[in-house]
């Protein structure tokens, strides 16, 4: 087994036989290797730097209905709301002044939202914060509405393809909503001159280990420069409320894995790992994450983007308590950076 975790930190791919292998393994021994070979493989390229990158999540209005997310049309029970571009400046402004230089917009897909609005948020942004990285989380989109935001300013994108397998998809999602199409996004993010970020819930209900595999092919294949995965984490009012919540110990796994495989990649260690256990953050990064992304929010909104129940907003996991998150990553022999830490 040692001989395979060798194998992909060497040549960064395996066969989807091999991948099941490592999913499967129960050996705590060639885990805990694994899990040093991908942290030294981070040190290699990264140091013991990690990055940070200020989430702001402009607003929570949805078109969409999937079936695990908190914020979904269907939940009659969220509080909406939409930050305006001031807002949104602002928040900017607080986080430059704490020392970020990458600025995350992520919401949902709000209907009201045009492209041009967006467009010119972006360009005020851009303005405003020259040195800054800004990055979209904002779904699904024509190409040439990405084509406009990456030419307003926008240098990244975060789109999880969630899923590979188009049958575990439609069982996320509802119908109008199609798997070929969100590949294709990726493929236009990719194409327009992003860095593209891709990934999925780990745990999410119905995922089997052969949908794993599938996924690791498939990101092992597209090559993104950001690879994001948490534990898929229940919210109460959504179809999957009684559904448990994704392992910790099969993250951090995928974590080593995605790390050994691209080990240029940008890999934060989530909210949802820091939601599920209290030092989750810490055994990403420990597991070869290297990205941070505290809540830049205004703090009156934080708690109605419930993507999932529990989700961490505060302490560590928001931009004011940068001190007590560079308290607990020194205390693991990590510092925090605050260059714009771009995919080279
Ligand atoms: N648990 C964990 N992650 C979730 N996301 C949405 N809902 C949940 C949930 N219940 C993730 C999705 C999405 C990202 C913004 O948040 O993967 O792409």
């Amino acid at each position: 087994m040692k001989r395979l975790i060798d194998k992909l930190r060497n040549e960064h791919s395996l066969t989807g036989q091999e991948y099941a292998r490592l999913l499967a393994c129960q050996d705590t021994d060639t885990l805990l290797y694994m899990q040093q070979q991908a942290r030294e493989t981070t040190h290699k390229h990264f140091g013991n730097n990690i990055y940070i990158r200020g989430l702001i999540e402009v607003g929570n209005r949805c078109r969409n209905n999937c079936y695990y997310c908190g914020i979904r049309k269907g939940n009659p029970d969220v509080e909406r709301y939409a930050l305006s571009r001031e807002n949104i400046l602002e928040c900017c402004r607080k986080g430059y002044e704490l020392g970020f230089r990458t600025f995350v917009l992520q919401g949902g897909e709000d209907p009201a939202l045009t492209d041009q609005w967006t467009e010119e948020t972006v360009a005020a942004i851009r303005r405003r914060f020259p040195d800054c990285a800004i990055t979209l989380s904002l779904g699904e989109k024509s190409k040439e509405a990405y084509e406009r935001l990456f030419r307003a300013g926008a240098n990244r994108y975060l789109l999880r393809h969630e899923t590979r397998n188009e049958e575990h998809y439609r069982k996320l999602h509802p119908a109008e909503m199609s798997p070929t199409h969100r590949l294709q996004c990726l493929q236009w993010l990719k194409e327009t001159g992003y860095q593209t970020g891709t990934g999925i819930m780990v745990g999410s209900p119905g995922q089997t280990r052969e949908h794993l595999v599938e996924d690791l092919l498939f990101i092992e294949q597209f090559h993104p420069q950001m690879i994001g995965i948490g534990p898929f984490i229940p919210h109460h009012s959504t179809p999957f409320a009684a559904q448990p919540a994704g392992s910790v110990e099969t993250t951090i796994r995928l974590i080593s894995i995605f790390r050994l495989m691209h080990p240029a990649a940008l890999i934060p260690s989530t909210t949802a790992l820091a939601t599920l256990s209290a030092d989750g953050r810490e055994k990403g990064i420990l597991a070869g994450a290297n990205v941070v992304m505290p809540n830049l929010s205004p703090g009156e909104q934080r708690k109605k983007y419930a993507l999932y129940d529990n989700k961490a907003a505060f302490g560590a996991e928001a931009a004011e308590g940068l001190h007590e998150l560079t308290q607990r990553l020194k205390a693991i022999g990590y510092r925090i950076v605050t260059d714009r830490g771009d995919y080279k």
